[in-house]
């Protein structure tokens, strides 16, 4: 069986930290082409994307390999080929498969009749490798040596309760960190998400809390996260979502409830002045581009942690 990254729960704390150790030494050295050489990775996106496609596709490049980007929209699957069927017939020319998808479930669908790694890009649900890139970002600025020094993070996600948060608290729950949910009620997170955390916390020592105030969220907090209020597939509740999600602005007024000099995260693409504002976005204490940039890094590592 081929081993896949379709949750942040797939992976434990070794395997996060190996991953992480991976993409710094990539990071550090650009040197490593040559490791997937000869090996295809197919990229399937049934969603738009710019750093998902461009990371995975250099990372491939650079690591000597070939990615084919495969617009989902001219695959026989959108004339109604199975999920199954696909699967098993990109297992015979790819050595892996990215898959953007609208539904969690096809994802899982897709691995469970796939013979080769495949690797979850995003849905409704998860988000795993931006999650994994963030953690890199947090590693380096917060000079983390071990996985173990993750405890000492509080991070503060505010915003909508879905794919991004769902890893951020799957993630918190296996490196045993402080991790703030700040939503409306009744936007997340997914409650099987949050049960299966509750449970991999009480190993890790993690503290996972929900809210629906964003002052009270961010309080004390090393890192704000925050995420679009409409993700996509979401577009028909965008007015509806503009009015209940305003009271969760990123700005410097909320952030004066953070802790001082606490590092703004924002997995892209951003609203400028919605859920953030621009001030925040280019403020020195912003590293959201550093974390576009980490996409490139970890995705080399998530490639070969599988792959090799
Ligand atoms: N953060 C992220 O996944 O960006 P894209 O949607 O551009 O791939
Ligand atoms: N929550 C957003 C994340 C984009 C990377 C969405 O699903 O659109």
């Amino acid at each position: 069986m081929p081993r896949h990254l379709i949750s942040v729960f797939d992976l434990d704390q070794k395997d996060i930290w190996k991953i992480i150790t991976t993409a710094r030494k990539l990071k550090s050295s650009r040197k490593k082409a040559g490791m997937l050489s000869g090996r295809t990775l197919g990229l399937i996106f049934e969603k738009p994307s710019t750093r998902t496609t461009v990371s995975f596709a250099v990372a491939m490049h650079q690591l000597g390999g070939l990615p084919l980007i495969l617009n989902a929209q001219n695959l026989q699957r959108k004339r109604g080929e199975s999920i199954k069927d696909t699967a098993k017939t990109l297992s015979r020319y790819v050595d892996c498969t990215v898959i953007r998808a609208m539904k969690h479930s096809d994802v899982e669908e897709f691995a469970r009749n796939a013979s080769i790694p495949v690797i979850n890009g995003l849905t409704d649900k998860e988000h795993p490798c931006q999650v994994l890139g963030d953690l890199l970002t947090i590693a380096e600025k917060k000079r983390i040596k071990s996985v173990k020094e993750f405890a000492k993070v509080k991070v503060a996600f505010v915003g909508d309760g879905n794919n991004m948060a769902n890893s951020w608290i799957a993630a918190a729950s296996i490196l045993g960190f402080k991790f703030t949910l700040a939503r409306p009620k009744s936007y997340g997170p997914d409650a099987y998400v949050l049960d299966r955390a509750q449970k991999s916390a009480v190993k890790s020592g993690a503290s996972i809390e929900v809210t629906t105030d964003p002052k009270e969220g961010v309080r004390d907090a090393d890192v704000v996260y925050t995420d679009v209020w409409t993700s996509m597939g979401e577009e028909a509740e965008l007015e509806q979502r503009k009015l209940v999600f305003k009271p969760y602005q990123v700005n410097r007024d909320l952030l004066k409830n953070a802790r001082e000099g606490c590092m703004v995260m924002h997995c892209l693409p951003a609203i400028r002045g919605e859920e953030i504002t621009s001030e925040i976005m280019d403020n020195p204490g912003s590293v959201i581009f550093d974390q576009a940039e980490n996409r490139l890094h970890i995705q080399k590592a998530i490639l070969l942690f599988l792959l090799k």
